[in-house]
């Protein structure tokens, strides 16, 4: 029998991902329109060193952003700024040690930030794993929702202050959270979250991922309502060619290699629409929605449960140890 509460989300997720596929099968990729300049704009890509984020990163610096690339792996943080710097010798990017599985990293992450005194238009969290074996952070909570969502929340938390500060009424700061649609199977008993007692990999991603785009709403809804020049939305990049599915069961690995190779969308392909969140002028004020291949689509129904994501709010705050109005004080 205990079998079951582990093959429920394996079959959910895997239903999810053939119909997405099916969907880029019958679809051409989403290609983005020509963008506005964004020359003296700062942002801040988490796991920008590859992948999805490191296109991220690399077509906001063709946009003349200064770019941040946050991520736990110097060398590779490095290489990728070199790599972007010799594509473009104007590009203005660096690197910045992050680890989103710790909190004390986060919290050192924004004071090196602040210190820099460097204003901030763009948040995009992007940083995740996927079905990683089970296993805790350095403060005792399971790795997908400490990764892929509590880093992300304390870290935009962090940083709300200079977001508010570089927003204006006219050009808001944007927070973009990449999102996925592993979200739609995700149970929405959110309690177990953060320590995963009957540990599924497949729930644990779900999971993470309902978690942020709960957050994301609960956030612009709250920036909203307290007037702060700064929006929040969610962006899903459909089936990417990342080194995201590293984690597969060989069997699965071999046959999503060709499967990736033949309909999954290339990492700059996917990048389009998160780009598009953070610097379309059509975008400007517009938040609180869930992205996908260049338009706002339903997230699940469980998404938009407002004392669900009041609830989650509470409780990371509380698992945090930071109020929950910290917004007022703005
Ligand atoms: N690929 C897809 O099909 C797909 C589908 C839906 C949604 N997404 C979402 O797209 C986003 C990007 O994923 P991807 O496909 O580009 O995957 P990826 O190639 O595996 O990249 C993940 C990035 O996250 C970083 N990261 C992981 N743990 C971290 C930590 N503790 N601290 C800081 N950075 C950390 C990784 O850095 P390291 O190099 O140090 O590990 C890497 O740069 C994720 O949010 C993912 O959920 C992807």
């Amino acid at each position: 029998m205990w079998i079951l509460p582990q093959i429920g989300p394996v079959l959910k997720l895997y239903l999810v991902g053939l119909r997405v596929l099916l969907y880029q099968l019958l679809h051409r990729a989403f290609t983005s329109p020509v963008l506005p300049p964004q020359y003296g704009k700062v942002a801040i890509v988490t796991g920008g060193a590859r992948g999805l984020g490191y296109e991220v990163a690399r077509q906001l610096t063709g946009l003349g952003m200064h770019v941040i690339i946050a991520s736990r792996d110097e060398e590779q943080g490095l290489a990728a700024v070199k790599r972007l710097r010799e594509e473009r010798s104007a590009a203005q990017v660096d690197f910045e040690f992050l680890d989103l599985a710790s909190l004390d990293s986060v919290r050192r992450f924004v004071c090196r930030f602040e210190d820099r005194r460097l204003p901030l238009h763009a948040l995009i969290n992007n940083a995740a794993v996927m079905l990683v074996p089970e296993g805790k952070t350095e403060d005792g909570f399971e790795l997908h929702f400490a990764v892929n969502y509590l880093g992300h929340f304390l870290l935009t938390r962090l940083l709300l202050g200079v977001l508010v500060r570089s927003g204006t009424d006219e050009a808001r700061s944007r927070i973009v959270s990449i999102c996925s649609a592993a979200h739609y199977t995700a149970d929405t008993d959110l309690q177990d979250l953060p320590s995963m007692q009957c540990y599924s990999p497949h729930a644990a991603y779900s999971c993470s991922k309902l978690a942020q785009v709960l957050f994301t709403y609960h956030l612009h809804q709250e920036l909203q309502s307290g007037g702060f020049p700064v929006t929040a939305s969610a962006v899903d990049p459909g089936m990417v060619d990342t080194d995201l599915y590293r984690n597969l069961s060989t069997p699965a690995w071999l046959v999503q290699r060709p499967i990736a190779r033949l309909l999954f969308r290339s990492p700059s392909q996917a990048a389009s629409t998160a780009v598009l969140a953070v610097a379309s002028p059509e975008l400007e004020g517009v938040g609180g929605c869930y992205l996908y291949e260049g338009r706002r689509v339903q997230s699940s129904t469980a998404s938009y449960d407002a004392e669900l994501q009041a609830r989650l709010w509470r409780n990371t705050c509380s698992l945090l140890g930071l109020p929950e109005s910290q917004l007022a004080c703005l």
